[in-house]
């Protein structure tokens, strides 16, 4: 049994020995196999591909050379025990007998095999848990949310875990922990559905944000186009051309100014949430870091006893205060059939076409499935039974139509992990969720009478709205003052937009 030729001590001769050795030798095999393979295929990419190659077969392979050792010391026990003579406490290595030096010769190989093994690996496995695909798809339904939109979003080509993790290796080490229950909580299947913001745990924005955008540039004024239509039989055409303040500042100049007058360069604002989502701020505080000066402001809807200040937990405002969906955005049925609309993806002449969509994109069901079925039976039927004529003569516009409309649900809508667009608030705007109006709601006040202002134009100036056929133009600094398109009379300026409007039809 024993080949001649390879003299080793007597106490590798053991089944514990044995079976470690095998298992070593087999996953090392394995290994070189597999590394290979995915090398030179694409067979071997998939997200647990990495996983395996670079994380389990190296522990088995460990595991395996660990038992070596601990068979040799069983055995070495075992021959003590029939000894009579008294033998030394350790066993004496003598590199002049063959035995013992093969044996070195195979430890010291194997140690720096299992080192350089080692090394490679967990850089391999540190890189494959940090990747895009590691993370967006290897717990398939339960990030498929997050990574669908993240992949129609600006951020596509940022790493999930340059915003989630950031540089540095305390930040790496508590992800890792934290990922590591996750994988458990993904095995139970205990997670949550949907998924918590995980705003209170996110990196400052300093740190993720701050890496690529610089908060010192100077954005000025934005101009932006936002096409609507109306929910009538004609989808009337509305368009609002808005140019946004977005400002910001530079240190050297002393300017800040617009929106991105937030941006900390010479404010420190800082705010008092009283729910989860950070929705209701009734406390604000700005410092200004050149004067010292100190301005709190409370809501005199819900103010907050001195008391309820002091146990609260104080944040300070940064990117992700505004900018809280900056690449996990789930549009709402509205403002994603008004793009379809916008980009002639659907036919605008189809008859109530929007509001058909949005009707049907924003129902509950159960699945994806059922819901790419019911949106198909709703648009059809939609058509036969008030337009049976042009179900004909549109066969095309309408079959185009129902495949819009199921492309936006199977990327907005998550029915089996519960998400869609009102799950996550976007604090961008004031159209759907309060956002901006958290606190320019012209209900927060200071001490000595000064309100957080909400005048419109402090944040945009409207140089263009209507329908295309009239459209209102003004070039002046003030631009025109808001008209509704729907006649709701003035109590837009009362109620906040967000009151009535909430991404589908109210
Ligand atoms: C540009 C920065 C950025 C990138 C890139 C990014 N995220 Fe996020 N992610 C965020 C922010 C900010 C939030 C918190 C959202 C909030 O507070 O509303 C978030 C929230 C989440 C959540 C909690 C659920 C939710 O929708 O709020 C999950 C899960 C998540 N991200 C996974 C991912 C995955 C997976 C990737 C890569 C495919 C990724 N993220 C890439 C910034 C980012
Ligand atoms: C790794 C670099 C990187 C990080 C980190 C990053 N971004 Fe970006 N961001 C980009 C790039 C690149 C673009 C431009 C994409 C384009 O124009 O196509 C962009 C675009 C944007 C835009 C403009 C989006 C639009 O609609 O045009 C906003 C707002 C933004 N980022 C906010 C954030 C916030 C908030 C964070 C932190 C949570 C963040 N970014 C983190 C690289 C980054
Ligand atoms: C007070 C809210 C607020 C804060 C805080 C804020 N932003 Fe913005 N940001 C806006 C708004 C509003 C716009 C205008 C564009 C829009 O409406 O989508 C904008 C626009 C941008 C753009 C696009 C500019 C362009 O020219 O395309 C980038 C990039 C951006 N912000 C990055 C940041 C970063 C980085 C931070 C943190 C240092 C930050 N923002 C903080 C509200 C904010
Ligand atoms: C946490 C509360 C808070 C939120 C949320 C917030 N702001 Fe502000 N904002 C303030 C405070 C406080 C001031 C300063 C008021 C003052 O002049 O004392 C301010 C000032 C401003 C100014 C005036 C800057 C100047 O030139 O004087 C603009 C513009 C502005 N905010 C835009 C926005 C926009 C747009 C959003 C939403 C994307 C937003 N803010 C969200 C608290 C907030
Ligand atoms: C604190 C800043 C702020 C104030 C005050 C404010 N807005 Fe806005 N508004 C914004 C921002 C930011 C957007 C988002 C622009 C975008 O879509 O990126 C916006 C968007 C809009 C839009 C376009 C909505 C859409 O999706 O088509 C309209 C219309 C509008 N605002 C009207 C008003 C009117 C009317 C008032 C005054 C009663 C007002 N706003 C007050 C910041 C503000
Ligand atoms: C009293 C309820 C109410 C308030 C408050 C209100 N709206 Fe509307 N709005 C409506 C109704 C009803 C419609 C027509 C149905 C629809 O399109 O949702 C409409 C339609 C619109 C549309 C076209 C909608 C589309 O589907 O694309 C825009 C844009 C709009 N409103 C902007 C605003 C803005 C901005 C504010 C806040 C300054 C506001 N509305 C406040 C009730 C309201």
């Amino acid at each position: 049994m024993r080949p001649p030729s390879m003299k080793l001590p007597r106490f590798v001769h053991n089944w514990l020995t044995y079976v470690g050795a095998t298992i070593a030798i087999l996953a090392l095999i394995l290994f070189v196999f597999l590394f290979v393979l995915q090398t030179l295929t694409d067979a071997a990419k998939a997200p647990y591909a990495g996983l395996v190659i670079f994380v389990i077969v190296p522990t088995v392979f460990v595991f395996g050379l660990i038992l070596i050792p601990i068979g040799m010391f069983f055995e070495w026990q075992r021959w003590k025990r029939t000894q009579t003579l008294s033998i030394p406490r350790f066993p004496i290595i003598d590199l002049n007998n063959p035995h013992h030096r093969n044996a070195m010769f195979i430890f010291v190989v194997g140690s720096l095999l299992l080192l350089f093994l080692s090394a490679f690996s967990s850089y391999k496995a540190y890189q494959e848990t940090d990747s895009v695909a590691f993370c967006g798809t290897l717990c398939h339904s339960v990030m498929a949310p997050e990574h669908t939109t993240y992949l129609n979003s600006p951020h596509a080509r940022v790493r999930c875990v340059d915003c989630h993790v950031g540089p540095g290796a305390d930040w790496f080490v508590r992800s890792k922990m934290s990922g590591a229950y996750q994988v458990y909580a993904v095995l139970l299947n205990k997670y949550p559905r949907p998924i918590p913001v995980p705003i209170g745990h996110l990196r400052p924005a300093q740190e993720t944000c701050e890496q690529c955008h610089w908060p010192e540039r100077f954005f000025g004024a934005q101009q932006k186009k936002l096409i609507h239509f109306l929910p009538d039989e004609k989808n009337t055409r509305w368009e609002i051309n808005l140019l946004i303040r977005t400002g910001g500042g530079s240190p050297e100049s002393g300017l800040t100014e617009g929106i991105h007058w937030h941006m900390n360069i010479s404010n420190r604002v800082e705010y008092i949430a009283t729910d989860e989502k950070r929705q209701e701020i009734p406390w604000v505080r700005i410092t200004n870091l050149k004067t010292g000066e100190v301005t709190e402001y409370m809501s005199t809807e819900k103010p907050l006893s001195e008391k309820e200040i002091a146990r609260a937990n104080i944040r300070k405002m940064d990117c992700m205060d505004c900018h809280n969906r900056p690449t996990h955005i789930f549009h709402s049925p509205s403002y994603s059939v008004n793009l379809a609309l916008g980009t002639g993806k659907i036919d605008s002449t189809l008859p109530f076409i929007k509001s058909t969509g949005v009707n049907l994109l924003a129902a509950n069901y159960p699945s994806t499935d059922s819901a790419l079925n019911a949106i198909e039976n709703g648009v059809k039927k939609f058509y036969q039974d008030n337009y049976p004529k042009l179900t004909n003569d549109k066969e095309d516009a309408i079959s185009r139509a129902i495949v819009e409309l199921q492309n936006i649900y199977r990327n907005n809508f998550f029915p089996e992990m519960k998400v869609r667009w009102d799950i996550y608030p976007n604090n961008i705007g004031h159209l759907n969720f309060p956002g901006c109006y958290r606190c320019h709601d012209g209900l927060h006040k200071s001490a000595d009478g000064k309100m957080i202002t909400n005048e419109c134009i402090a944040c945009h100036t409207i140089i263009g709205q209507g329908n295309p056929q009239k459209m209102a133009f003004s070039m002046e600094p003030k631009g025109l003052v808001f008209q509704h398109p729907e006649d709701i009379g003035e109590v837009w300026q009362e109620m906040k937009c967000s009151d009535c409007h909430r991404g589908e039809l109210p």
